[in-house]
């Protein structure tokens, strides 16, 4: 198997990193036949593919084989992101490769430099990958991948531009809905939680990130929700009384 370096993977600021973990420990809480995970948001730019990338890392660095999916076929911008090279500075193949038949899962499938890391990532984008989506391939390389790793995270375009994420999630086991603070309506939220409920796979958490929480954050910045609890690892939010807790997770569901 050949690998990849990936050299652009930052450590995040404790309280982050703590959040992000909440979100991790839920996920693993949710028993042996949540496998596959997916991530998704309404709409671009809500941080999908940072939280998606972050609980990669996390699980590989307890020891989890983890396999990470690039599947936003339409719009992908991870190889540049985590500023990712082939070791032996060949040309990498991706998802869009295999699903096409261009070449088989072990062409497309990359260790890399972190350890328990794998992944499948998107190195073309496609402009119409729904039929690809939809071919038994997809669900062949899951289902093989399940054999093999603990946990598969799969990285997916917006719930509300393209239908990608819900044909994705016929081969996973659960979805987490990542949310821009204080940028994506609720009304738009809530229509993707009605979305993903007519999925069959349950909706495993909701990571409430880029909450601008004034100082202390710096560059990165978050808060995760999970099963419907309310996670902060310190800040305003910790001190709120039981009753606004449960204000701030109604509003959100
Ligand atoms: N919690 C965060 N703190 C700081 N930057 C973030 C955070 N979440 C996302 N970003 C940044 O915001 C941009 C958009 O995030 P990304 O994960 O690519 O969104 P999406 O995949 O939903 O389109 C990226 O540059 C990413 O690094
Ligand atoms: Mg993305």
């Amino acid at each position: 198997m050949k690998e990849v370096l990936i050299n652009q993977l930052p450590d995040l600021p404790f309280d982050v990193e703590e959040s992000l973990n909440q979100l991790r420990i839920n996920i693993s809480f949710c028993g042996d036949g949540i496998k596959v995970i997916m991530i998704t948001s309404s709409v671009p730019n809500e941080g999908k593919s940072f939280v998606a990338q972050n609980l990669w890392r996390m699980f590989a660095g307890l020891g989890m084989k983890t396999l990470l999916i690039d599947a936003d076929l339409r719009n992908s911008e991870m190889r540049t992101k985590l500023d990712m090279h082939l070791k032996d500075g060949s040309k990498m193949q991706g998802v869009a490769y295999y699903l096409s038949g261009q070449c088989e899962m072990n062409d497309c499938l990359y260790q890399t430099n972190i350890e328990n890391a794998f992944i499948i990532p998107t190195t073309t984008n496609v402009v119409n990958p729904i039929i690809m989506l939809e071919g038994e391939r997809f669900g062949q390389m899951i289902e093989v991948s399940r054999k093999v790793f603990d946990y598969i995270i799969v990285d997916t375009p917006p719930l509300q531009s393209v239908a990608d994420a819900l044909t994705i999630s016929r081969s996973c086991d659960g979805t987490v809905l990542t949310v821009r603070g204080g940028e994506t309506p609720r009304k738009l939220v809530a229509n993707s939680v009605q979305l993903l409920k007519r999925t069959e796979i349950p909706l495993l958490g909701v990571a409430l990130n880029r909450v601008n929480k004034g100082s202390g954050g710096g560059k990165y910045y978050g808060r995760y929700y999970s099963k419907g609890y309310y996670y902060s690892s310190y800040g305003k939010d910790k001190n709120d009384s039981k009753k606004e807790r449960q204000e701030k997770e109604r509003k959100l569901k």
